[in-house]
C-alpha cells in the first residue's frame, strides 16, 4: 500500500536558482518563497551557505533570509545547505530552521562539487552536526549521484547505502537521495532503493529526483511503492543551465502534485496555487514552466 499521505519538499530556490544564468533580485527570490508558502508548501529550502565563489548565484543568502524573516508564514520551515561550518554559522545567524549537509556516492563528483573525498566531506560534516545539535537545529543529509555520476558512469547501489547509513549514524534526521542527473529508471532506482532499506528505514528517506530523461515520476512511484513519502521538487521545474546542454531541474513541484492528488495522497498543497507560482516564476526568469502540468492546466 502507498502512503497516505506525503511531504514536499520544495526546492526550487535554492537547486532551482542556483543553476540561474541570470542574477535573481533577492525580492524575486523572497516573494517565490511567499507564494510556495501560500500555496502550503510547509518545507521550503530557500538558499545555500554556500562559497559564493562556486555557486555565485547564492551569494545573497543571507539577504535572502532576512527578507523572508521579515515576512513569515507559520508552519513553514526553512532549510538551508550547509557544506562546513562556515556555512552553518552564517545559516545559524540568518535564523534558519534546518540545515542540510550534501555528500555524494561517487568520488569524482565530490570533488568536484565540494572539492573534498567523500571520507574528507563526512569528517568535515562532524563539527556541523555537533553545532546543530547545540543550537537544536534538524540536519538533513543529502546524497548526489545515487543512480550514476557525470564522470563516472553508473553509481553501485552499495556505495549509496553505505553513506546513507553513515549520514543516519551521525544525527541526521533524513537523508535525501538525489539523481543529480536524472540517469536513474524504475529498475535502477529500485535496486539502488533495496541496498538503502537494508541499512536505514524508509522514513528516514528522501527522494531528491531530476528529471533530465523523463523519468522523475516513475522513480517517485516505484519509491512510493518502496515506502518512501517524502519527495523534493522543483515549482515550474526550475533548475538546469540554458547554456549546459542535457543539464535540467528537479521534478516539478506541480507534477508530482498532480500525480499525488491522482493516487488520492494528501500533501497540503494546493495545485492552483502552485500552477500560479510556476507562471510567475518562469515569467520572471522569461520562460516557460519546465513541467507537464503548468501548461495543462493553464490551457482548461
Ligand atoms: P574550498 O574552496 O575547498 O573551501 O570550497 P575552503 O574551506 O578552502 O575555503 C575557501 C574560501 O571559501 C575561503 O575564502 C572561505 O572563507 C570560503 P577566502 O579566505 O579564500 O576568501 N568559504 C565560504 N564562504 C561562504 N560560505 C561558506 C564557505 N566555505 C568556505 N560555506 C566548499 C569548499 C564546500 C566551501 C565549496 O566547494 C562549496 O561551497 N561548494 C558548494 C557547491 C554547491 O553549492 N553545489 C550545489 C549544491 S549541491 C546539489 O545541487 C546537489 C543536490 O541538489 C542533490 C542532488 O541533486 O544530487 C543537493
Ligand atoms: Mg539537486
Amino acid at each position: 500500500t502507498l502512503p497516505s499521505r506525503v511531504r514536499i519538499v520544495e526546492v526550487g530556490p535554492r537547486d532551482g536558482l542556483q543553476n540561474e544564468p541570470l542574477p535573481v533580485s533577492v525580492e524575486t527570490k523572497a516573494e517565490l518563497v511567499a507564494r510556495l508558502a501560500d500555496a502550503g508548501l510547509t518545507t521550503i529550502e530557500t538558499t545555500a551557505f554556500v562559497s559564493p565563489r562556486w555557486v555565485p548565484q547564492m551569494a545573497d543568502a543571507a539577504k535572502v533570509m532576512a527578507r523572508v524573516n521579515a515576512s513569515r508564514r507559520p508552519g513553514v520551515r526553512h532549510t538551508v545547505l550547509t557544506p562546513n561550518l562556515k556555512g552553518f554559522e552564517a545559516a545559524r545567524a540568518a535564523g534558519v530552521d534546518e540545515v542540510a549537509v550534501f555528500a555524494a556516492a561517487s568520488e569524482s563528483f565530490s570533488q568536484r562539487n565540494i572539492n573534498c573525498s567523500i571520507d574528507e566531506s563526512l569528517t568535515r560534516f562532524e563539527p556541523v552536526l555537533a553545532a546543530a545539535r547545540e543550537a537544536s537545529l534538524p540536519v538533513r543529509g543529502y546524497i548526489s549521484c545515487v543512480a550514476g555520476c557525470p564522470y563516472e558512469g553508473a553509481v553501485a547501489p552499495r556505495a549509496v547505502a553505505d553513506i546513507a547509513a553513515r549520514l543516519i549514524a551521525m544525527g541526521c534526521f533524513e537523508v535525501s537521495l538525489g539523481d543529480t542527473i536524472g540517469s536513474g529508471n524504475p529498475a535502477t532506482i529500485r535496486a539502488m532503493l533495496d541496498a538503502v532499506l537494508a541499512r536505514v528505514p524508509a522514513a528516514q528517506l528522501a527522494g531528491h529526483y531530476h528529471d533530465t530523461w523523463g523519468m522523475a515520476i516513475a522513480n517517485i512511484l516505484v519509491s512510493l511503492e518502496a515506502g518512501i513519502a517524502v519527495f523534493d521538487a522543483s515549482v515550474g521545474g526550475l533548475g538546469g543551465c540554458p547554456y549546459a546542454p542535457g543539464a535540467s531541474g528537479n521534478v516539478a513541484t506541480e507534477d508530482v502534485q498532480w500525480l499525488m492528488q491522482g493516487l488520492g495522497i494528501d500533501t497540503g498543497v494546493d495545485l492552483d496555487a502552485l500552477v500560479d507560482t510556476a507562471a510567475w516564476i518562469s515569467n520572471e526568469l522569461g520562460r516557460r514552466p519546465a513541467s507537464r502540468v503548468a501548461p495543462a492546466r493553464l490551457a482548461q
